[in-house]
């Protein structure tokens, strides 16, 4: 028996171990794993932009989806991005489709139109919105940029929150 069917054997598992779906409460909270949440849950309390960076399957998404999870959901709005690497435009409409509109057609109406949903989840909703950028380095310049410029507008509000999970140092 060879491969994860032998590892499993070997170790008398009934599954196989490090999968992608652990819930937040089967975690090893190990030093570096609990110093990564306290770090990006400190980027959300101050609203500022963190950057998480490790090698590959060192456990900067599971950290934060760990982040994520410790927050009150009924206080937060999390809008997940997993692709960055559709664009400025992409980017905008995909904050806008997570926040329940629909992308408009122009980049120039639909810049203002992801301000004004953000704006929206707290004068409305009383929700911190937090964007999660997962595999960040695929972010173009210009996408990082743009969100860099929608978070300082973003930012006049009180409420906003931030944070960027990268994958490659
Ligand atoms: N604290 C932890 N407790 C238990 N398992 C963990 C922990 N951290 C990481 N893992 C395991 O390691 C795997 C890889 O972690 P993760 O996907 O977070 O890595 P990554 O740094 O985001 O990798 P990549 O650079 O490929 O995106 C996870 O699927 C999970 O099974
Ligand atoms: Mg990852």
């Amino acid at each position: 028996m060879t491969g994860i069917e032998g590892l499993r054997a070997h170790w008398g598992l009934t599954r196989t171990p490090f999968s992608k779906d652990l819930a937040p409460s089967m975690l090893h909270g190990h030093r570096a794993h609990a110093e990564a949440v306290a770090r990006i849950g400190w980027c959300v309390a101050e609203g500022s932009i963190g950057v998480l960076t490790g090698e590959c399957g060192s456990g900067k998404t599971v950290a934060a989806r760990a982040a994520v999870h410790a927050l009150d959901a009924s206080r937060h709005t999390i809008v997940y991005l997993g692709t960055p690497g559709v664009g400025l435009r992409g980017t905008y409409a995909a904050i806008t489709s997570a926040l329940g509109g629909v992308p408009h057609l122009h980049q120039s109406a639909l810049i203002p139109q992801t301000q004004d949903l953000l704006a929206a989840e707290a004068a409305e909703r009383a929700k911190k919105a937090l964007i999660v950028v997962d595999e960040a380095h695929l972010l173009a310049a210009e996408t990082l940029e743009g969100l860099r410029c929608l978070s300082k507008a973003w930012t006049r509000a009180p409420s906003s929150r931030w944070c960027c999970s990268a994958s490659r140092p």
